[in-house]
């Protein structure tokens, strides 16, 4: 029994087109409301990170961290309904054995369709509020998105030049800067736009761009970023090509680049992290707002920060 609806030509175009599947996830024991609040709270209380957001999707500056002190499952679960964050769980397949144990069932039918063997697999669980969104952004790995619960309009972008610049995707790949880039409303234009259902499964090519935003409902989400082969070997010459530009002063581009000069790439990228990786300009996130169980859905922010609020326009929009 397969978990995604394949087709040939999705099993042939996996990882390398836009591709909406059909998968038997949704109605899993696994993601019920009962299991979601038990697996948070027996998931690691440092590794689940809460994130608030503005309310205009076009700012990608509009997106804070948060803490999460002595909050139940419960008490996350009464927050995500009643307020605007984003949960993310990462690494859920390594902290679950019954979610490790779908993730390898999910990965070896990925194999056997397409051929393709996926490396540093991490599955995310994402349970977010009624229309919280993430801003423009890319991930360096492939990436399946797994709808489970609510609906979420996804645009996804075309990665080439017009959407980001080749240092922008190397500071990304550096881990310089964390994953969003600058937006602009006429890229919508060639956007593909899709409202992910529960039971849909988006799937794109390595680094494209995207932004989501969430339908008036708690979303729940899996997304799973992995590597193949290839897509580590893309990720390391983004990683070099970072290096040569702000150590070398050059400036390389990934799509024009020679490709004989790859295998070069990857060693000075090898070696760059077999002495620590790349030092400079790092962004770590920074809490600035708290939760209590006492106040499910409110968020508590840090004396100093200006706290987001809705305007009629945006709301509009
Ligand atoms: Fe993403």
């Amino acid at each position: 029994m397969t978990l995604i609806h394949w087709t040939d030509d999705t099993a042939k175009t996996f990882g390398k087109s836009n591709l909406v599947f059909h998968h038997d996830l949704a109605d899993s024991h696994l993601f019920s409301e009962d299991a979601l609040i038990a697996l948070l709270d027996r998931y690691p209380p440092e590794s689940l990170e809460v994130f608030t957001m503005g309310f205009d999707p076009g700012r990608s500056d509009e997106w804070r961290f948060g803490r999460h002190k002595g909050m139940r499952g419960a008490d996350l679960m009464a927050g995500v309904k009643a307020g605007r964050m984003w949960l993310n769980l990462r690494k859920v397949n390594h902290a679950d054995a019954e979610v490790g144990a779908l993730c390898d069932q999910i990965f070896a039918e990925v194999r056997e369709k397409t051929g393709q063997t996926a490396l540093k697999s991490d599955l995310g669980l994402l349970i977010s509020s009624p229309n919280a969104h993430v801003a423009y952004h890319l991930d360096i790995p492939l990436v399946m998105l797994w709808q489970i619960r609510g609906i979420k309009r996804v645009h996804l972008y075309p990665v080439d030049a017009d959407f980001f610049t080749d240092a922008q995707i190397e500071g990304i790949a550096l881990r310089e800067s964390d994953e969003s880039l600058p937006y602009d409303p006429a890229f919508d234009s060639r956007a593909l736009i899709h409202d992910l259902k529960p039971g849909e499964m988006l799937t794109w090519p390595q680094n494209a761009p995207h932004r989501i935003v969430n339908g008036d409902m708690v979303n729940v989400s899996l997304s799973i970023e992995f590597m193949t082969p290839q897509a580590l070997w893309h990720a390391n010459v983004l990683y070099a090509n970072g290096l040569l530009r702000r150590w070398f002063g050059l400036n390389p581009s990934v799509a024009k680049s020679p490709k004989i000069l790859e295998p070069f790439k990857i060693v000075l990228a090898r070696i760059a992290k077999a002495f620590g990786g790349f030092k400079g300009n790092k962004s770590p996130l920074v809490p600035s707002f708290s939760l209590d169980p006492a106040r499910p859905g409110e968020i508590i922010y840090d004396d100093g920060v200006k706290p987001f609020v809705a305007t009629e326009t945006k709301r509009a929009a």
